[in-house]
């Protein structure tokens, strides 16, 4: 492996996909070209978010009535999902049978039906045509021709899995079943979806100008976290001298880094982050961490990343989903849908809110991330045939008792490149 810089400054123009050769070292090497280059950003679009994954759409807390509906994504594409008549959870494409009108326009609400502006097809909460303006003309001119049908019109129908109150979406019908695919993770998502009913707490909502994938690793990379967020390590919410691990289903696609908050401070490791670390900070207002325990066993911080597009955020009692809308190669929106559960005292969902303070577009840590997303995507973009270096914790991809590694982004490249044919 030659890791020394070429120094053949980028040319900017993409090869083709058919010549691209990941580079020696399998999933330790990460090839800039991975973050930049549009047409693996469109096999992405086609393979990974179009293929048989489960997306997550939305929760079933933001539609508890017939009609409700949320427009989310899959990917780049938006989906409709929306509460039906007998409750059920229907999803199809923003996209009309008739000339491909994005026909809704809100990014969430109730109704009986919709309507298409440019046309008037009018479609049910199945997403079924139900009708077509003039479709037997006027005073016998014009019209559809008499053997239109509008029987099995719809706009494209999407599928849908739901457990425990949270919807996921696929366009692949080969898409196993949810439990299948959660694999080893499942017990992780289980801890925070237990089947209570869920309660919608707000929303945050950014742009970050870097690739989806970045963010995605960012939560796959607990070695970051200790030396990158000075808040963390001064109120003492992470160190990677805690109790911790990283944990991965069998195709490495989804991960959980579990973590302990506590314990006394190991010298050596101390040391490592004093350069980061202000001991002379004192919070001013001390319920912005005080966390509460509320979930079984002892891991305090749970992140999971569920493949393609889905953060499920538990630090201490702040909850979040975390959607990856990608938009084009270079930029990303994230989603935040912060959420506790229907049979919350008060004073718990103030002190979810509270701690809702660390993550956001300027949150108390998670500003960090956003801006240093974009410093990555800026420096790759000028050396697309350079390569990460994905070593630390060593090169295989099994699962590990501690967080000074980097092996959930192993296994999340293993899987990537068998997906992704390169
Ligand atoms: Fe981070």
């Amino acid at each position: 492996m030659n890791d020394t810089p070429t120094r053949q400054a980028a040319s900017h123009v993409a090869e083709p996909i058919e010549t691209r050769r990941w580079p020696e070292g399998e999933w330790t090497r990460i090839p800039f070209w991975v973050y930049t280059d549009p047409a693996v950003y469109a096999r992405e679009q086609e393979r990974i978010f179009g293929g048989p994954s489960w997306s997550y759409g939305a929760l079933e807390a933001e539609i508890p009535n017939t009609g409700d509906f949320v427009v989310t994504h899959v990917g780049e594409r938006a989906v409709i999902v929306v509460r039906g008549e007998n409750g059920e959870v229907n999803a199809f494409a923003n996209s009309c049978a008739h000339r491909g009108v994005a026909f809704c326009r809100q990014p969430r609400g109730n109704t009986q039906s919709f309507t298409c502006p440019y046309h008037q097809w009018n479609y049910d909460l199945t997403g079924k045509v139900t009708g077509i303006p003039f479709r037997r003309g006027y005073k016998g001119q014009g019209g559809m021709p008499k053997d239109f049908s509008i029987e099995g019109r719809q706009a494209p129908p999407v599928h849908v899995a739901r457990r425990h109150g949270v919807v996921f979406l696929s366009f692949d019908p080969k898409a196993e079943p949810f439990e299948t695919y959660l694999g080893a993770q499942l017990r992780y998502f289980d801890r925070v979806f237990d089947g209570r009913e869920l309660k919608v707490l707000g929303y945050l909502q950014q742009r970050i100008g870097s690739n989806w994938k970045l963010m995605f690793e960012n939560i796959k990379d607990p070695y970051h976290a200790s030396v990158l967020h000075v808040f963390l390590m001064t109120f003492g919410l992470f160190r990677m001298d805690q109790q911790s691990a990283v944990e991965m289903d069998a195709s490495g696609r989804h991960s959980a880094l579990i973590s302990r908050r506590g314990g006394a401070a190991d010298e050596v490791a101390a040391r490592e982050m004093a350069n980061n670390l202000r001991t002379e900070y004192k919070l001013q207002d001390p319920r912005l961490l005080d966390p509460v325990r509320e979930f079984p066993g002892d891991a305090t911080v749970v992140m999971q990343t569920i493949w393609p597009n889905l953060i499920v955020q538990q630090q201490s009692n702040t909850l979040a989903m975390r959607q990856i809308v990608p938009r084009g190669p270079d930029a990303f929106d994230l989603n935040w849908t912060f959420f506790g559960y229907a049979d919350d005292t008060p004073e718990m969902t103030q002190r979810r809110v509270r701690q809702a303070n660390l993550m956001g577009p300027a949150g108390l840590v998670s500003a960090d991330d956003s801006e240093v997303l974009a410093m990555s995507q800026q420096g790759l973009g000028d050396w697309p045939d350079n390569a990460c270096i994905v070593e630390m914790g060593g090169r295989d991809v099994q699962d590990q008792p501690h967080m000074i590694t980097e092996v959930a982004i192993r296994a999340f490249y293993k899987h990537y490149i068998e997906v992704m044919g390169l």
